[in-house]
């Protein structure tokens, strides 16, 4: 039976399959089981950020000799120093690690950090935001597809989204900017919710970046309104934007923030929630931080590694130099339905449209699907296409990608 078949009647899925499977990686590279390359511009969404086939985080992978578990409420070496490590790194005061197997678990506690620390239920998001796939997370409203199901069915937290402060066609950035701010002052003026929850960079809204006066305004609303500042870097961090943290570009010592993908590289499955001292301690008698898989030794052993990895080659400034490329280029394409490139560091977002209106979503679809075919790994949403590679891409690489990406859009009318 082919693979495609096995799969599709035992397993579960919700998204549509890309019909490859992977039988090498290395680098910036991936081999599907037909012989066939690929560029990978999509690092299997932003997880692998140090790239593939890593003999650093490989070797600890293959020479662990730890005992497999350890017991959460018991000591293990690995936590203390993976800790001490994240507490270094990320721009939260005073900050105390939660330990997560992922993502949806990382932002889970923290929502529930910001519910104990203010004693408040509801939150602020942005318009469409994906921070997860626990009912509370689907509560802040997923992506607009799903939302009609979700507000019917899944409203176990109050949240509140304001639009969007960019304009994806790149038209009406200012205004959407203002509008962005004055709805986030609308709903904090009642001093009732617990949390603003965003990507500081949004890479689940096609990298949508704000100015620093989007970022500015929240932070002096949050700490007008008591309102905790919870930042999602569980896409963006881990340099993938040109610095370590997105927080960084504008200078947000966010309340709580939440990490997994380039946390592992995608060599491990961990998460960490970054809290306060003061709310991870207002946590205790509240919530249970308690996760038998969380911060497994192998998994913790893998994050070490694949940070320092990371700290050491100062992966950020090669996604930096090779984004600021990589846009330039993208910029270069004579097509009238390109409306907008948006680039920080190698978080870029494409946009097409063929009114000038609204996106194209079913151009981005195909032209997506054309550059797989063609040997190029990229996705796309409703918002455009997402370019996000390793964070070690390399010019010759990226170049050679824009070149397929440019032959594709020509192939689609
Ligand atoms: C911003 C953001 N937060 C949270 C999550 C959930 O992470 P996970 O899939 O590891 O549970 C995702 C996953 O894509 C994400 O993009």
């Amino acid at each position: 039976m082919a693979l495609i078949d096995r799969d599709s009647k035992h397993l579960a899925r919700g998204d549509a399959i890309i019909p490859i499977e992977v039988k090498s990686a290395d680098g910036v590279m991936l081999k599907g089981a037909d012989g066939k390359s690929y560029i990978d511009f999509l690092a299997g969404w932003c997880v692998v950020n140090a790239g593939w086939g890593r003999k650093e985080i490989l070797d600890v992978l293959h020479k662990f000799s730890e005992p497999a578990y350890a017991f959460p409420n018991m000591l293990y070496e690995g936590w203390a120093e993976l800790a001490e490590l994240l507490a270094g790194i990320v721009p939260v005061k005073e900050g105390r690690c939660l330990r997560a197997t992922g993502g949806s678990e990382a932002v889970e506690m923290a929502l529930q950090a910001a519910i104990a620390k203010t004693g408040r239920h509801s939150f602020v998001c942005f318009d469409n935001p994906y921070h997860g796939h626990t009912l509370a997370e689907l509560s802040l409203a997923e992506m607009t597809r799903r939302r009609k199901y979700i507000e019917r069915n899944y409203k176990y937290i109050g949240a509140r989204q304001i639009p969007l402060p960019f304009d994806p066609l790149g038209k009406k950035d200012r205004e959407a900017v203002e509008a962005s701010i004055a709805a986030l002052r609308h709903e904090l003026r009642g001093g009732d919710c617990a949390a603003f929850i965003f990507e500081p960079i949004s890479m689940n809204h096609c990298a949508m970046i704000p100015p620093r006066e989007f970022h500015d305004a929240a932070k002096e609303e949050c700490e007008r309104s008591g309102t905790m500042m919870i930042a999602d870097e569980v896409a963006c961090g881990f340099g993938r934007t040109g610095k370590l943290f997105a927080c960084e570009h504008y200078g947000l010592e966010p309340d709580v923030m939440t990490v997994a993908k380039g946390m592992s590289s995608g060599y491990a499955p961990i998460g960490a929630t970054i809290a306060r001292k003061e709310l991870a301690e207002a946590m205790r008698p509240v919530f249970y931080s308690y996760s038998t898989f969380g911060w497994t030794p192998l998994a913790t052993r893998v994050a070490i590694a694949n940070i320092n990895l990371i700290l050491k080659e100062k992966l950020w400034e090669n996604a930096e130099k090779v984004g600021k490329k990589m846009a330039k280029r993208l910029g270069e394409i004579r097509d009238e339905r390109i409306a907008s490139v948006r680039a920080k560091g190698l978080a870029i977002g494409v946009t097409l449209s063929s009114d000038g209106r609204s996106v194209d979503t079913d151009l981005c679809g195909r032209v997506a699907g054309s550059c797989i075919e063609r040997g190029l790994l990229l996705g796309s949403t409703g918002y455009g296409i997402m370019l996000y590679p390793p964070l070690i891409m390399d010019e010759k690489t990226a170049e050679k990608g824009i070149g397929i990406f440019e032959e594709a859009l020509r192939s689609c009318k």
